[in-house]
């Protein structure tokens, strides 16, 4: 899905102003308030970590083309679903999603939902990642947000793995058991 509408690049170091004056919450909601903690703090450290390269942290950032407004940020990275090494599988984990504040429930002028283009930004480059990623696409979520649950579905996350926090659900697309 491409449009003039938007463009969707991959963040870079140069992007911490950017990223540090991004606003996606809407008040005092804590997971909401988490998320945007971390893409203004610490969301650049994370994708440039030394030690993390090996899992390829990735961070887009989708912009509004008229206005130049930084409307969605999505990031992923190379994990391992199972907590042993006999059930352990490769993965691709969601890290974090947001939509800015003004942006959210909107769509652009062509009709797409602004959710929709950030979330599929990230799908379509899981897809043509190079190494390949597993297919697999997984995203914790806390079990109130009620929006992401709903965007989560919409692209698939919809198998609920294991949690080993009560309060946030592992929402994984389905797949084929090896065979
Ligand atoms: C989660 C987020 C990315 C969704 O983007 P959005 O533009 O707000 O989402 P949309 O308007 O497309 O709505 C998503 C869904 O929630 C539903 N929804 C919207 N407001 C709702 C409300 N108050 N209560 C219940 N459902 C609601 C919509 O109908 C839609 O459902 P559908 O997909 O079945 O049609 C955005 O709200 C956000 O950035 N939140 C803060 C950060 C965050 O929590 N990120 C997710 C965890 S990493």
């Amino acid at each position: 899905m491409t449009s003039a509408a938007w463009r969707v690049r991959v963040a870079t170091e140069n992007d911490r102003a950017l990223l540090a004056g991004f606003r996606c919450a809407s008040g005092t909601v804590a997971w909401e308030c988490e998320v945007e903690f971390e893409i203004q703090n610490r969301l650049v450290d994370w994708a440039l970590a030394p030690g993390a390269a090996a899992d390829d942290p990735t961070i887009l950032l989708v912009f509004d083309s008229t206005s130049g407004d930084l409307v969605g940020v999505i990031a992923h990275e190379r994990q391992f679903l199972g907590t042993n090494a006999l059930d352990k599988v490769a993965a691709t984990k969601l890290h974090l999603a947001a939509v800015a504040a003004k942006w959210q429930g909107k769509t652009f002028p062509g009709g797409e939902r602004v959710s929709h283009v950030v979330m599929n930004a990230a799908m379509s480059d899981i897809a043509r990642h190079v190494p390949p990623r597993d297919a697999r696409v997984f995203a914790i979520v806390h079990e109130r947000n009620t929006r992401s649950l709903a965007l989560c579905k919409r692209f698939g996350l919809v198998k609920a793995l294991e949690r080993n926090d009560p309060d946030y659900l592992i929402l994984a697309t389905e797949h084929d058991p090896v065979k």
